[in-house]
């Protein structure tokens, strides 16, 4: 990320700040890995530790299916009902201790602010728009947006009229772009597929001096604990640093092709621990005329793949359509389903747009996933296989 200041900050750390009616500003460093990750500074109008009441804690609940079969899985999300609030709403199919992954339709805002204390968390925007409000600022999101909110920003989220869904992750790690697209200094690099000007941080900063109730809900060791504050939250005069929300649209991902297929490490976007977010675009495929452009088969094997289609036709498989999920675990080699190679044979263009998350341990299923599980893609190879060519 690049250096960000906004609203008021003193030209010195650590010296004395007022506001336009003569109050001290109190100063809060906000940085990862004690003083030595990336950080922000931020000034408030009043102690960031000023809760008025304590709430109650609640543990966070999730129910494993261990299915009886290790196979490939297509889960069909499109079906899923609005429900819930942006934070509460958060359907998780597929979680373990590097990263969880949930589908959320929300259907109403969620009346209280929202801080996650013990993860980093990216919003795939698939349908909607609105605006994430945080403590740092406004930062609008639309269709096709990643929203990426480091652990430790107060937030709410205001959607405006009509559906919305998103892929969700959140992870005890840290979403970072991958350390191979950065130079020492940590700029992107000329053949890194964005640039810093594709990532967006919050449009302005409204610090509000309103008093009045808000309840504030923050996670943390598996939980969520409610407090009240006799204050607005978005408190910040100022702030700089390293530190914030952002945006950045699948759309200014830069794809590459090659004279032959380029694996999906060229596709990757953001890394975690243990795992990695690739986005799939419309892009001009493979040139040379001997080239097979859909992906060669394939056993990645210490990972899971995860790919989670947005839009567009995807040339590996049939019967796959927006919101649905496709998981290829450790342990099955995967790829094209019979007859698809020979059809794709020529092409020049795909349309495809998908989101991939690979993790380098196994992924664990949620109730939820086995409900929405179809058993039938486990036997597709083998269906497609049979079929009369056509
Ligand atoms: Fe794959």
């Amino acid at each position: 990320m690049r250096y960000v200041s906004m609203g008021e900050v003193p030209a010195k750390r650590h010296t004395q700040v007022r506001d336009e009616d003569g109050r001290l500003l109190v100063e809060e460093v906000m940085g990862y890995e004690g003083f030595s990750g990336n950080e922000s500074i931020l000034y408030h109008l009043r102690s960031p530790c000023d809760v008025a009441e304590v709430g109650a804690f609640s543990a966070i609940a999730l129910e494993e299916w261990i299915p009886d079969a290790h196979v490939h899985r297509l889960t069909e999300t499109a079906s899923l009902a609005p429900a819930g609030d942006p934070v509460f709403g958060r359907r998780v199919l597929l979680f373990n201790d590097d990263v969880e992954i949930a589908i959320c339709k929300p259907a109403h805002e969620l009346g209280a602010f929202y801080r996650n204390g013990e993860g980093d968390e990216v919003l795939f925007v698939h349908e909607g728009s609105g605006v994430v409000e945080t403590i740092f600022g406004t930062l609008p999101y639309a269709r096709h947006d990643y929203v990426v909110i480091p652990r430790g920003t107060t937030y709410r989220v205001r959607m405006d009229e009509g559906p919305q869904t998103w892929l969700t992750f959140h992870t005890p790690g840290e979403i970072e772009t991958p350390n191979r697209y950065r130079n020492r200094y940590g700029q992107l690099l000329e053949h890194a597929p964005y640039s810093q000007r594709d990532f967006h941080p919050p449009a302005a900063l409204r610090t509000h001096r309103d008093a009045g109730e808000h309840e504030l809900i923050v996670r943390a060791r598996r939980g969520h604990q409610r407090f009240v504050l006799h204050h607005h939250p978005f408190d910040v005069a100022g702030w700089d640093g390293y530190v914030y929300p952002y945006r950045f649209n699948i759309h200014d991902y830069e794809p590459k092709s090659g004279r032959l297929h380029q694996p999906p490490t060229v596709h990757q976007t953001f890394q975690g621990p243990n795992f990695v977010i690739c986005s799939f675009c419309p892009r001009e495929l493979d040139w040379d005329p001997l080239a097979v452009a859909l992906p060669y088969h394939h056993s990645n094997l210490q990972s899971e793949e995860l790919i989670y289609y947005v839009d567009g036709e995807f040339g590996s498989r049939a019967g796959v359509g927006p919101g649905a999920m496709t998981l290829h675990p450790s342990g099955l080699p995967h790829g094209p389903q019979p007859g698809l190679v020979e059809r794709s044979l020529g092409a020049r263009r795909t349309d495809e747009l998908a989101v991939m998350c690979d993790t380098f341990r196994p992924l664990r299923l949620t109730t939820l996933a086995r409900e929405l599980d179809d058993p039938r893609y486990a036997l597709s190879w083998h269906e497609a296989a049979r079929a009369p060519a056509g």
